[in-house]
């Protein structure tokens, strides 16, 4: 089968196509020819080797962690589906590998694609989609009538993020420059802030919640915009100390996040409010909840680019100039 592979690390180094065998299938695994892969900066940030100390992939590996496709085999212990079952997934850290004609993966981490979406809508979601759900649903707890500030609206968390924000029954604030002010407002945004030329810490006040993606200036300005007891939770680090225990880390990696995310964490402290770091996961069964949502019209895919598979560098260029409006997808299949 055909694959993109990191044969070495390196900000210069370009994902090289390959010939390789089929994966094996476990137990509980399925293998799914691939039909679409997403493409996200974490893949570039992997490749580039920004992320070994957290995520040690041994070279080579197939990189890719958004996949939409097919059921054609299943490990003696599935039960949840058959082949033919038309899927989506963000398979699991360790087992990513989606720019691939076939992946195999657990059958934990993956949904029933939503009906209503093509394969190449499907595969834009899983991993902004479970980033969203994690921080506005599991970590923030969002209630209607709260209010969220959501930073890069136009980007793949940002388009997702927003939606969710709003069936949850947020009044949604979000950044974007001039070009995409419409589409954020389409998303249903109730406040969008070009910034190239406001500053949100002038504009907004009193937030309950704030999705941080941005760099450090922007993280330590978002506080100020939180109420007391609000909560900042960034995906774009530092990396927290509970992060370190949800990932199991060795001593030395927790004193390394304990000491990145100190400053801030000694602000959000004087502030009176909550600072945490995300770092998402894969889980079908969220991912089975956003299929209900997008099946139910409450949320819809923001597409950018479909390029051929091929072209998957050329997708990961793009996507790291950071100027995305959604997703960028590679069609496989
Ligand atoms: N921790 C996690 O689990 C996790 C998960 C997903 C993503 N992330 C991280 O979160 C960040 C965002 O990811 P993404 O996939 O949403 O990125 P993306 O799709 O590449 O974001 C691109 C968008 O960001 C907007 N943008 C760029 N600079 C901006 C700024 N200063 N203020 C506001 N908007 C700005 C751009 O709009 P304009 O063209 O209008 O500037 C563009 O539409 C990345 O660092 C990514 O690695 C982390």
């Amino acid at each position: 089968m055909k694959a993109f592979i990191v044969s070495r690390y390196g900000k210069k180094e370009k994902l090289q196509l390959v010939e390789l065998v089929e994966p094996v299938v476990k137990e509980n695994d399925i293998l799914v020819q691939v039909h679409s892969a997403g493409v996200n900066l974490l893949d570039s940030k992997i490749s580039n080797g920004e992320f070994k100390m957290i995520l040690p992939y041994k070279t080579p590996f197939i990189l890719g962690h958004d996949v939409s496709g097919v059921v054609t085999k299943v490990g003696p212990g599935v039960s949840k589906f058959k082949p033919g079952d038309e899927i989506y997934a963000r398979p699991a850290d360790h087992r990513i590998g989606t720019f691939s004609a076939f992946i195999s993966m657990n059958e934990k981490d993956a949904a029933l694609k939503p009906k209503n979406l093509s394969m190449e809508e499907a595969a834009s979601i899983p991993l902004v989609g479970l980033t969203a759900w994690q921080a506005l649903i599991e970590k923030a707890n969002l209630k209607k009538g709260q209010k969220i500030f959501i930073q890069a609206g136009s980007g793949g968390v940002g388009t997702f993020a927003i939606q969710l924000a709003k069936h949850l029954g947020a009044t949604v604030a979000t950044t974007t420059s001039a070009g995409n002010i419409d589409l954020v407002k389409s998303l249903g945004a109730d406040i969008a802030i070009d910034y190239q030329k406001d500053d949100f810490e002038t504009v907004l006040t009193d937030y309950d919640i704030v999705l941080n993606s941005q760099d450090k200036k922007t993280l330590e300005k978002s506080l100020r915009v939180l109420k007391p007891g609000g909560k900042l939770i960034s995906i774009s680090g530092p990396p927290d100390p509970g992060f370190g225990q949800e990932i199991n880390a060795n001593w030395l990696l927790k004193i390394v996040l304990k000491v990145l995310s100190a400053g801030i964490r000694k602000k959000a402290k004087r502030l009176g409010v909550n600072f945490s770091f995300l770092f998402m996961r894969a889980h079908g069964e969220q991912l089975s909840q956003i299929t209900k949502l997008i099946e139910a019209g409450a949320i819809k895919p923001v597409l950018d680019k479909v390029l051929p598979f091929e072209q998957t560098n050329e997708a990961m260029t793009y996507v790291e100039s950071g100027r995305a409006k959604g997703k960028v997808v590679v069609k496989v299949k």
